[in-house]
């Protein structure tokens, strides 16, 4: 109904990226004019307008690049088919041969999403074929990722790096008034009106409470136009459901032995969101090692569920307790069919 309000859309003009595009459109002015070959890193959070910036500058190439997306390929040996076109079962077998098509046909190789990829081996296979590719064709590679780029550096091998040498690209935040004028702009064709406090109180919520991302932006957009609604709490609603869903996918992929002990803390915290000692986790918890849920409670703190703090004039005692309250009452919601861990 709103197609313009959807991820389909491509929107002809992209506000506030200017900088980005001419530095991207620069690896592409090299290339044609056998100028010294640029290799980009581009990086920035989901939805900062990454993808939609690469296929503005593709539609003006024509046709001299090749497009990957992480979405459909998640190993080295999927990016190499999406390369050659070929389905050999070997990775060396679709290496030479992508050497051979892009010495016969020179290209942009672009891989989109690479975030998508999760193991890390893949990644550095992934770098080891470019960087061959690179030095036996001298076509330009840019990587399109919205994981941190110097954690991304830290798992490129260095040999790659080395012949790659990477310009990293950063996407930057939006800001509140930067995000109602993209909105704004995709309101335009549509005939639908909207109040007009709206716009600036969804982009000053999503900055300030949640990811910042023009996708999400979109989205709760679309789910007010249809529920003709446009209040604060409206938003809030959807917010809360949102960060809902995000917070399961995550807690899914946890390790079952933290989700137990996420249970067992729940019991030990009487059902409240409150400060528990460790010294009493160690001892009712008479199964665990206190290295063992030492490391435990490291690893969630560094998952952004718990904190360690201290209370009261002894500050060497420690206590650990769930970040937030929201966390805490997701948590609680999402460990109640999980056998907790033995508590004595
Ligand atoms: N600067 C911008 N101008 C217009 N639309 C934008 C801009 N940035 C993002 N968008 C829109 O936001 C959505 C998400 O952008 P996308 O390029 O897919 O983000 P990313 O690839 O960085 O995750 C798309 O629908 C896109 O059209
Ligand atoms: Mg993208």
């Amino acid at each position: 109904m709103y197609f313009e309000l959807t991820e389909s859309y491509q929107p002809k003009k992209i506000l506030f990226r200017d900088e980005n595009i001419k530095e991207i459109k620069e690896v592409f002015y090299r290339f044609k004019n056998f100028n010294s070959p640029k290799n980009l890193l581009i990086h920035g959070f989901s939805g900062s307008g990454k993808t939609t910036c690469i296929n503005h500058i593709l539609s003006e190439q024509n046709g001299n690049y090749i497009y990957i997306s992480g979405t459909q390929c998640i190993t080295a040996h999927q990016i190499l088919r999406g390369i050659t076109d070929l389905t050999y079962n070997t990775r060396e077998r679709l290496l030479s041969e992508a050497i051979i098509k892009m010495k016969r046909k020179p290209c942009v190789i672009v891989i989109d999403e690479l975030n998508k990829m999760k193991r890390v081996e893949e990644i550095r296979w992934l770098f080891n074929d470019l960087n061959t590719l690179y030095r036996e064709t001298g076509c330009s590679v840019i990587i399109i990722t919205n994981k941190n780029a110097i954690e991304t550096e830290k798992i490129i091998p260095e040999d790659a790096k080395k012949t790659l040498f990477l310009n990293k690209i950063e996407f930057k935040p939006y800001d509140a008034i930067e995000m109602k004028g993209i909105l704004e702009q995709r309101m335009k064709k549509l005939e639908c009106s909207i109040p007009e406090f709206f716009l600036p109180l969804l982009s000053s919520k999503i900055i300030k409470e949640y990811d910042g991302s023009i996708r999400s932006g979109l989205f709760i957009l679309r789910e007010c136009i249809e529920a003709n609604d446009f209040s604060g709490e409206r938003i809030n609603k959807i917010l809360k459901k949102i960060k809902g869903e995000e917070f399961e996918e995550n807690f899914q992929s946890f390790p079952e032995h933290e989700k137990k002990f996420l249970a067992s803390l729940i019991i030990l915290g009487e059902e409240k969101n409150q400060l528990i000692a460790i010294t009493t986790i160690i001892q009712r918890l008479k199964f665990l090692l206190p290295q063992r849920i030492s490391q435990l409670i490291n690893s969630l703190e560094s998952q952004g569920i718990l904190i360690r703090t201290v209370a009261g004039q002894d500050k060497r005692k420690k206590y650990v307790k769930f970040i937030r309250d929201d966390i805490y009452s997701m948590v609680n919601d999402l460990t109640s069919n999980i056998i907790p861990l033995e508590i004595g």
